[in-house]
């Protein structure tokens, strides 16, 4: 039996568009996306000789054939024709879920990672990314990481530079959004502001994080923040202790703020962490 341990990031959407539906019912999208350290840790049995388990720190979490790590596996042995004779997979959960932060598609493609490594990497990161599109739409981006513009439902990736060096700081309140439900919600609306993705990644190339933090946008924020005013609460928290940007994360309901270095950081963490006990500090990675 041999033991595979991979870090699982979390995702935030600096940008984020819906650009209408597709006939399978989903939406196309553009993105910019971000991994942050704040991370799960996967660990995965191989060659256990038994049926597969699952298990995770989280309760709640499915730990069976739903939880998106368990299909990834499968996905994964399918597409490269392998048997691992028994996978026992344990999550270390930290990224909160229902969040917005891509939690369980970070350990999916932690997995994808994982496993193509042991087999000696036979699929390149692209086309690992390519077959997470089976498993979520969050999956591809999750199992690239970095910076990139994320299109289509999230299979369509180009990388782009790194951030400058900032921090983040990251607040999940207690209520949840359903997520077919806001798309829903956004199929009835006209949207009335949009990201502009061209000056976003200009931004980017220039590494200008003041220019960055001016094109941070997401269209779902006004649609939750609308039912949901606690989000204009904390961003409020953020906004007077130095944050320069500060938006809601995919469907939410996290929010976070970016700000220029740990001082401020901590700061903020401080004023929140009393009624929030989800706040975190995080990099860009
Ligand atoms: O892929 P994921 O499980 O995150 O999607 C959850 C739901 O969000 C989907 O069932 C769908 O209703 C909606 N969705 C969408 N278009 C996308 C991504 C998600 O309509 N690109």
């Amino acid at each position: 039996m041999t033991t595979l341990y991979e870090g699982a990031f979390a995702k935030l959407n600096l940008t984020l568009d819906v650009l209408g539906k597709r006939d399978d019912g989903y939406h196309d999208l553009k993105s910019v996306m971000q991994t942050v350290s704040v991370r799960d840790d996967v660990q995965i049995d191989v060659g256990t000789g038994k049926p597969w388990t699952l298990s995770c720190t989280l309760e709640g979490i499915p730990a069976d054939e739903r939880n998106l790590a368990w299909k990834a596996a499968k996905v994964y042995l399918d597409a490269i024709g392998e048997d691992p004779d028994g996978l026992a997979i344990r999550i270390t959960k930290r990224i909160p879920a229902q969040a917005g932060m891509g939690g369980g598609s970070a350990d999916a493609a932690a997995v994808l990672r994982a496993l193509n490594r042991h087999y000696g990497d036979p699929l390149s990161i692209l086309a690992l990314a390519e077959l997470g599109a089976q498993v979520g739409s969050d999956v591809p981006f999750c199992t690239l990481c970095g910076t990139a513009m994320v299109e289509g439902r999230g299979e369509r990736l180009r990388s782009l530079p790194g951030l400058p060096d900032c921090f983040f700081v990251i607040c999940k309140p207690d209520f949840s959004v359903s997520t077919p439900e806001l798309y829903r919600k956004i199929d009835e609306k006209q949207i009335p502001r949009r990201p502009d993705h061209q000056a976003m990644e200009s931004a980017i190339l220039a590494g200008d994080l003041g220019k960055i933090c001016e094109n941070i946008y997401n269209v779902f924020d006004p649609i939750v923040t609308e039912e949901h005013l606690e989000l204009n609460y904390i961003k409020s928290i953020f906004n007077s202790y130095g944050s320069v940007a500060q938006q809601m994360t995919g469907s939410g309901s996290a929010v976070f703020a970016i700000v220029p270095s740990f001082e401020y950081a901590a700061v903020i963490c401080n004023m929140l962490k009393e009624n929030y006990p989800q706040v975190f500090i995080a990099k860009p990675v």
